[in-house]
Formats: C-alpha cells, sequence, structure tokens
C-alpha cells in the first residue's frame, strides 16, 4: 500500500475512496486533502480525521500516490497548481474524458492510471476500467488495485481508448438502469400499484436479474430465450420492444455516450 496518499478534490468520488482506505486501515494522519470549499473540508477532517487543506503546497510532494478527484473542467487549473509539488508520485485520475496525455504534459510525469469509476462506487458495488501508461510499474499498479479495491470490481485495458467505451457502458450506465426502472414504475403506477410498491418491484428485479447472470455463468441472450416462452407475457412485451426496435436504439444510445466521452476529452484535455 502507497504510504502517503494525496487527493486532489475531496467530492464524492475521492470520499468513496477515502472511506475504503480508512476501513482497510490506512491511517488517516497519512492521507492529504487539497479541498477549497471549507464545508467539504471539515466534513472529511470529522468524518475521517484525514488532513485536508485549501490548497496545494508543499506538503504534497511527502505523497507516493496522488489522487486526481475533481471535475474534469477543473483539472487543468488544480494540476498547474500541484504540478511543483507531485512529480515524484504515481498518479491516479479518476476524472472522466481527461486523457492521460494531457495529465503528463500539466504535470511533467509519465507514471499515470486513468480510472473510469461510476456511481455504485460509492456504496462498493461500482466496476472501474483501468489504463495505465508503459511508465507504470507492476508495483504501482498494486498500488492502485489497492487503493481501488473497496469501491467494487475492477478491469484492466490495454488500449485508453476503450475507456471511452468503458465511459459508454459502465459509467453512463447506473443511469439507464434507472431509466428502465423509471419506466418500469411508470406502468406499475398507470396500472393500479403505488408508485412505492411498482418501484420496489422494479429495483428488486433488476437486482435480481443481475445476480442471476452473474451466478449462472449464462449469457443474458440465453436467460432472456428461457423466460420467453412463444405467445407467453414476456414474448408478448419482447415483441412490443422489437417492434420498436429498442435494441438497435439502446445501442446508438451508447455510440452517443461514447462520441461525447471523446468530446469532453478533445474539450477539457487541451494544454
Ligand atoms: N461520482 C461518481 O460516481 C463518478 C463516476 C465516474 C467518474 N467520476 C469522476 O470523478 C471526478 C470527481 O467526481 P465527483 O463526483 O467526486 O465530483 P465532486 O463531488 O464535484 O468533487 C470534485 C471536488 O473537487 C473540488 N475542486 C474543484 N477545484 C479544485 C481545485 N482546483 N483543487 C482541488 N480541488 C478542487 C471541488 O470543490 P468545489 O465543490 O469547491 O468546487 C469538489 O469538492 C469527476 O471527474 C467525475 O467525472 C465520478
Amino acid at each position: 500500500m502507497s504510504e502517503r496518499i494525496a487527493f486532489i478534490g475531496g467530492g464524492n468520488m475521492a470520499s468513496a475512496i477515502i472511506g475504503g482506505l480508512i476501513s482497510q486501515g490506512h491511517a488517516p494522519g497519512q492521507i492529504d486533502v487539497v479541498e477549497p470549499f471549507a464545508e467539504t473540508r471539515d466534513k472529511l477532517k470529522a468524518s475521517y480525521g484525514v488532513n485536508a487543506q485549501a490548497e496545494a503546497g508543499p506538503f504534497l510532494a511527502e505523497a507516493d500516490l496522488v489522487i486526481w478527484a475533481v471535475k474534469p473542467q477543473t483539472f487543468r487549473l488544480a494540476a498547474l497548481q500541484a504540478r511543483p509539488y507531485v512529480q515524484k508520485a504515481l498518479q491516479l485520475s479518476v476524472a472522466a474524458g481527461i486523457r492521460s496525455d494531457s495529465i503528463v504534459n500539466w504535470l511533467g510525469t509519465q507514471r499515470v492510471v486513468r480510472a473510469m469509476p461510476n456511481t455504485p462506487a460509492l456504496i462498493g458495488k461500482g466496476i472501474s476500467g483501468l489504463f495505465a501508461r508503459p511508465a507504470v510499474t507492476a508495483q504501482d499498479r498494486q498500488a492502485v488495485v489497492q487503493v481501488m479495491a473497496s469501491t467494487g470490481e475492477l478491469l484492466w485495458l490495454d488500449a485508453e481508448e476503450k475507456l471511452d467505451t468503458v465511459t459508454a457502458l459502465s459509467g453512463s450506465g447506473p443511469a439507464y438502469a434507472f431509466y428502465f426502472m423509471e419506466a418500469m414504475t411508470t406502468a406499475g403506477a398507470e396500472m393500479g400499484l403505488t408508485r412505492d410498491q411498482a418501484q420496489q418491484l422494479a429495483v428488486a428485479t433488476f437486482i435480481g436479474a443481475g445476480e442471476l447472470v452473474r451466478s449462472s455463468g449464462e449469457t443474458p441472450k440465453v436467460l432472456r430465450q428461457r423466460v420467453t416462452s412463444k405467445g407467453g407475457t414476456t414474448d408478448a412485451a419482447i415483441c412490443s420492444m422489437e417492434d420498436a426496435d429498442l435494441q438497435a436504439e439502446f445501442i446508438n444510445a451508447l455510440y452517443a455516450a461514447r462520441r461525447r466521452a471523446q468530446e469532453l476529452g478533445d474539450e477539457f484535455g487541451k494544454a
């Protein structure tokens, strides 16, 4: 485990990772957070006992690992402020879209790992795509795995552009699941259930279906076909969706998300 860890940005994602580190036994005194918003700093100090500062400074030079958890649009400015102090450390960025080439330019070090998490990371049930630049050592990767493990599953990728696809699938993916749950809740309420009842049924169905895929080892397609008998109720629903070409539309939507991830990288990654 990296001995001293610094976070740039102390928001949701940083808090999730800090919570995981503390529960693994990492000493709070070995964690520094740079967070401009006083209320957030006070909350971090009170909840975890970590050190929190309003701006970057020489204390950052002691960090073995620097975790970038700022919004993509503030990354460049935050990086230029921290640059004089962080060049010896391994850099781990969870910022959506910002390419490692930009991070290398802004910080002047090649030891950069990018992670693309999703919101269930906040409760330890996320999945993150990870990409390491060639200068990152096996030991560096191990340090990243230890830090990120408490956020959920990890998947290493061999090419950085694949992170844009990860963004389209799992990064934005929780919203797709919420969107379908919303539709199921609305339908259930229209058909006579209370909204609470309909939502309970929709949420439990998503959780159960996901766990069934995982534990059965079957593909989602096989499991769908198994519960779709010709002329039955599921068949009626699936036929209605196929008539509307819903699967093709859904695939188009993921391409749109990936295009947007690529655009954000161009937009916020400029020197
Ligand atoms: N939340 C998720 O599940 C999730 C999933 C995938 C990827 N991500 C990525 O993770 C990154 C962080 O997301 P988040 O949800 O944790 O955002 P967040 O809660 O808004 O946290 C960002 C924090 O950085 C602080 N900050 C702003 N400028 C700074 C500076 N110059 N130096 C240091 N800190 C600065 C912000 O402070 P102020 O509030 O004062 O501006 C804020 O507390 C984003 O790039 C996001 O795309 C998040």
